[in-house]
């Protein structure tokens, strides 16, 4: 007994000096002094000897416990000390003088920029902007504007509903009555702003997209005037040489209503892809106020006469700008955004 644990003392604290690391450490320590170790084996053995050999035993074993456990919480320190040490050590870490990384500077998103120059080139022909709410009431929304009960653009397919009355506004149109019923004639408004409709996702549609609403209101403007300004509005966008064909349509707010081309900027009309070969894009809505809008505001329908539109920004950013899918307005992706 004796030698067996003289000769343990020496192959245990030979083994922990030798160890390359933590690990390895903890390997010995449980090879050794762990509770199915080789110090508890001989333990174990202590009842079988000799009563008078049983003292010295035991005191030998205590001292080889006490030895390793000694030369074990040494070699932790040596270890974990080399550790912070090779931490410590001095080397070319940092280089204050290398020059700094340059933050990236946004830019204003491309639907912002040709929205920021629609309002710019309609202020300077006189007309001063407005806004109104992205939820809007049934009041503003439809039955104002003259449209009817029975519209299809009322179902619940093609509008995004809040409630019973309230919906996410479908165009910008509803700004013009909000504003006509806070002022009285002459009115020289745009109003651009998000709308919303339940449309499926493709190249060129969008569920929200942007609008800006134009309305003026005088004794005496008439469509020549509606020509002009919206024919000078474009121009002044797209470029001096742009051209524009109003065609008759439709719209419960105005009459007569027309919609309005205006002749592709990247063939100048002859046809490209951008244009499908037509040589026109189309841009917008308009015409003249529908008396019925006037008697909704309480406006004199024999004193004025006025003319309203609606310009499709994200189209007029397409247009503008050269993109032929509208989800890359909304995606997000920097690699896209960059380069505007
Ligand atoms: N509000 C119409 C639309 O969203 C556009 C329009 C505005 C037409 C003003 C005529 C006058 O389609």
């Amino acid at each position: 007994m004796i030698e067996e644990l003289n000769r343990l003392r020496e192959t245990a604290i030979r083994a922990i000096q030798d160890a390359a690391d933590i690990d390895a450490l903890e390997e010995a320590r449980v090879r050794y002094l762990g509770r199915k170790g080789l110090l508890k084996e001989l333990t174990g053995k202590l009842p079988e000897l000799p009563n008078d050999a049983k003292p010295a035993a035991g005191r030998l074993l205590n001292q080889v416990k006490n030895a390793l456990t000694e030369a074990l919480a040494e070699r932790k320190t040596a270890l974990t000390a080399k550790t912070a040490d090779e931490i410590r050590r001095p080397g070319p870490r940092l280089d204050v003088t290398l020059p700094g990384t340059r933050p990236r500077i946004g830019s204003r998103h491309p639907i912002t920029q040709v929205y920021d120059e629609l309002v710019e080139a309609f202020a300077r022909l006189g007309f001063e902007t407005a806004y109104g709410p992205e939820i809007e009431d049934e009041y503003h929304n439809f039955d104002a504007l003259n449209i009817p009960t029975d519209h299809p653009s009322r179902d619940a397919f093609d509008t995004l509903y809040i409630d019973d009355e309230h919906l996410l506004r479908s165009h910008t149109s509803p700004v013009q009555i909000r504003v006509m019923e806070q002022r009285e004639p002459p009115v020289r408004v745009i109003a651009p702003g998000k709308v919303f409709r339940p449309d499926t996702v493709d190249a060129s549609h969008y569920p929200m997209f942007f609008q800006l609403e134009g309305l003026y209101v005088d004794e005496d403007v008439s469509f020549a005037d509606l020509k002009a300004v919206l024919t000078m509005g474009m121009q002044e966008v797209l470029g001096a040489d742009t051209r524009t064909r109003f065609r008759p349509s439709f719209f419960p707010f105005t009459e007569p209503s027309a919609e309005v081309d205006v002749s592709c900027p990247f063939c100048r009309g002859s046809g490209c892809s951008v244009c499908g070969q037509s040589g026109w894009i189309e841009m917008l809505g308009c015409g003249m106020v529908d008396p019925e809008v006037f008697r909704h505001v309480g406006y004199d329908t024999e004193r004025y006469t006025g003319f309203a539109f609606g310009i499709g920004i994200d189209r007029m950013a397409m247009t503008r700008l050269g993109i032929n899918d509208i989800r890359l307005f909304y995606e997000n992706d920097v690699r896209f955004l960059n380069q505007f």
